[in-house]
């Protein structure tokens, strides 16, 4: 199973999926990186990792519908089977979403379909979650459609609100869990035990 990567910031969740690949926890290989900030630590790590990687943007590519080509014919030219959005703050265009349709996963940091949707990212996603008082948060793996944070979830892993949390503290508490469950989702993928509808290039 080929793995294409999606992000634009820190790539995180992308180096926890490239590290379960490396270790063998994860029966995929990272073919490609994308990411719409040319200076992000994801290009980076991709550089490191030995992944082609592309800065695909709104700069490099001002026209939205140069810019979907481009992106999806990256992701064809490597022979992707699914697609992994890791903190991509960008939406996709129709032609991606459409040639890689029921095969493009998200991680969302909160248990969905609580606290998710547009400006439900970073850190204004935890601070909303304790402003609503919420006992428990987590993290979704979930299938990425039309809508923001709105795709069938694949899974989910819950953690505690502490009293005394701050945004911060409990993003990191999340972070922790979505290291795991994003490998463990996409292993479950390999393996058969979450049948994509559609699977197959
Ligand atoms: C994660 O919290 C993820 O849930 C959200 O964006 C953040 C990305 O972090 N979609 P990183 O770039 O993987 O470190």
């Amino acid at each position: 199973m080929n793995i294409g990567f999606l992000a634009s910031h820190g790539g995180s969740n992308m180096q926890a999926i490239i590290d379960a690949c490396r270790a063998g926890r994860l029966h995929a290989a990272p073919v490609v990186v994308i990411s719409n900030n040319g200076d992000s630590r994801a290009l980076e790590r991709a550089r490191t990792e030995g992944i082609p990687s592309y800065h695909l943007s709104g700069t490099t590519h001002p026209d939205p519908d140069g810019l979907d080509r481009a992106i999806l014919d990256a992701l064809v030219r490597h022979n992707v089977d699914v697609v992994a959005l890791a903190g991509y703050m960008k939406k996709l265009g129709p032609k991606t979403l459409a040639h890689f349709k029921g095969r493009i996963l998200n991680i969302h940091p909160a248990l969905l379909p609580k606290h998710g949707g547009k400006g439900m990212w970073g850190m204004h996603v935890h601070e909303a979650v304790i402003a609503a008082g919420e006992k428990e948060s987590g993290a979704t793996v979930h299938l990425v459609d039309e809508e923001y944070d709105r795709g069938p979830i694949l899974a989910q892993v819950r953690v505690p609100v502490m009293p005394g949390d701050t945004p911060e503290t409990l993003a990191a508490r999340v972070l922790i869990q979505e290291h795991i469950i994003y490998p463990a989702t996409l292993e479950k993928i390999a393996t058969g035990e979450i049948v994509l509808a559609g699977e197959g290039r």
